[in-house]
């Protein structure tokens, strides 16, 4: 029997009053629209009625599945090794990737990363890559595939070809008002990932006033929609929440946070960062396959630092992808901005809170950051941050350190930095590592 032919406003129209579309509806939705038959205002509506009535588990699947099949795939099932990625809601300060891709590379992982530019007040792993002279994150698919049986770990962006449903829907969501929707996010996400035809990926959902879902109880949900979407893939998925209600380690910015993730990898990064790396790696680790003893994984994952071997793949794959792989022993190669400003704290007292979306903000102001897609990104810019909240501190002691390329940028970002670091009397900081969640359930860490 032939397939009646979707018309787009009686599936809006159903949507809107609570009912569920059909997968093959959900499919000729998604073609229509990569093919320009469906435009965006009846896509934005459609999306709009999602905010508001969400989708059922069966619609998140057939959503899902049309979006990852609406382009090429990343077709890797005959490398013979397990294939794990790790992908992190967004955030400020946030570069555990570049740590994590070579260490579990050098653990017998292939490790396909496909990143993303910074977003919103949230900086973006291709971002800093590219902070790297000659680092070229635009590799096609094939070139990434030869890059990972040769080393292990590819670094890239996404692909014209990859999922372009989704690169077409984000933005439309971007400008319509539908970006917060769990199940329009999970789908997003996991169409992506799940194109990368992965055995494992380990998600960090970011939780706190810094992260795009603040709520730490809805990050919960959100970790399990991604899980159960993956488990029905065949993917062994597995989800850290992380606090973001702090930016993660001292460097927030481009190449200040390449330098700080190299340090990470010769052990001497700073407690927070090494912490949630080392927990990701160790999920990854059992998401691969390779050990279920999680004291076993920490061994593996601790042993590639403390012997150097991730950071010699580091080095390897910056030359692989054209950078300079000098700037591992001596990153003075990496861009530095020609003011560093030190900030001192203006009273004694407890660090109560260093808010990461002012800090955010404040790099795209620097310019190390976009507020529109087409704005290049100044790499050398950003800001240095040692404080945690629960630190105590005294009065003339610096609170930061502003990296900026113009005199004039020092006082809005002086400003920044005193509105995000405020010091009174008592902390209470979000746990570092909060739960994990598999699909067995959710397990509370603290
Ligand atoms: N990141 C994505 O890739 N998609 C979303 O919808 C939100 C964050």
């Amino acid at each position: 029997m032939a397939e009646r032919p979707v018309v787009v406003p009686r599936l809006i129209e159903r949507k809107r009053d609570g009912g569920a579309l059909t997968a093959a509806e959900w499919r000729a939705l998604v073609d229509g629209y990569v093919a320009d038959r469906i435009p965006d205002y009846q896509m934005a509506a459609l999306a709009m009625a999602v905010v508001f009535r969400g989708l059922s588990p069966d619609e998140l699947v057939a959503l899902t599945a049309a979006m990852r099949e609406s382009g090429e795939q990343f077709h890797l099932a005959d490398l013979g090794r397990p294939r794990v990625d790790k992908h992190s809601i967004g955030g400020v300060g946030d570069k555990t990737s570049l740590l994590l891709a070579p260490m579990l590379a050098c653990l017998g992982v292939a490790v396909p990363m496909i990143s993303g530019r910074g977003l919103g007040h949230t900086g973006g792993t291709l971002d800093k890559l590219e902070a790297i002279p000659g680092f070229d994150v635009r590799l096609s698919l094939a070139a990434a595939r030869r890059q990972l049986e040769r080393l292990g770990a590819v670094l890239v962006g996404q692909t014209p070809e990859l999922v372009p449903a989704d690169r077409k829907l984000y933005a439309l969501r971007d400008v319509t008002g539908t970006v917060e929707s769990i199940p329009l996010i999970a789908a997003s996400i996991m169409s992506k990932k799940l194109a990368e035809s992965l055995t494992g990926l380990v998600l960090d959902i970011k939780t706190g006033s810094g992260a795009f879902i603040t709520d730490p109880a809805q990050s919960l949900v959100l970790a399990e929609t991604m899980i159960r979407l993956g488990e029905a893939s065949g993917c062994r998925t597995i989800a850290l929440t992380t606090a973001m209600d702090r930016p993660l380690g001292v460097a927030c910015g481009n190449a200040v946070e390449v330098e700080e993730a190299i340090a990470g990898l010769a052990g001497s990064g700073p407690a927070d960062l090494m912490a949630v790396t080392i927990a990701l790696g160790v999920e990854m680790v059992v998401a691969a396959g390779l050990t279920t003893d999680r004291a076993d994984a920490r061994r593996r994952v601790e042993g590639v630092i403390a012997d150097g071997s991730a950071r010699e793949r580091l080095a390897q794959m910056i030359d692989a992808q054209g950078g300079d792989p000098r700037v591992v022993d001596d990153p003075r190669r990496l861009p530095g901005a020609p003011i560093v400003e030190p900030v001192a704290a203006d009273r004694s007292g407890t660090v109560v809170e260093v808010k990461p979306r002012v800090i955010g903000h404040a790099i795209v102001v620097l310019g190390g950051g976009r507020s529109r897609a087409d704005q290049a990104v100044d790499p050398a810019v950003g800001f240095r941050i040692p404080v945690k909240p629960g630190d105590r501190i005294d009065a003339g002691t610096p609170i930061g350190f502003i990296h900026a390329r113009h005199p004039d940028q020092l006082p809005a970002a002086r400003a920044a930095l005193r509105e995000a670091v405020v010091i009174g009397d008592v902390a209470t900081p979000l746990p570092l590592i909060g739960h994990r969640v598999t699909v067995a359930g959710i397990e509370a860490l603290t």
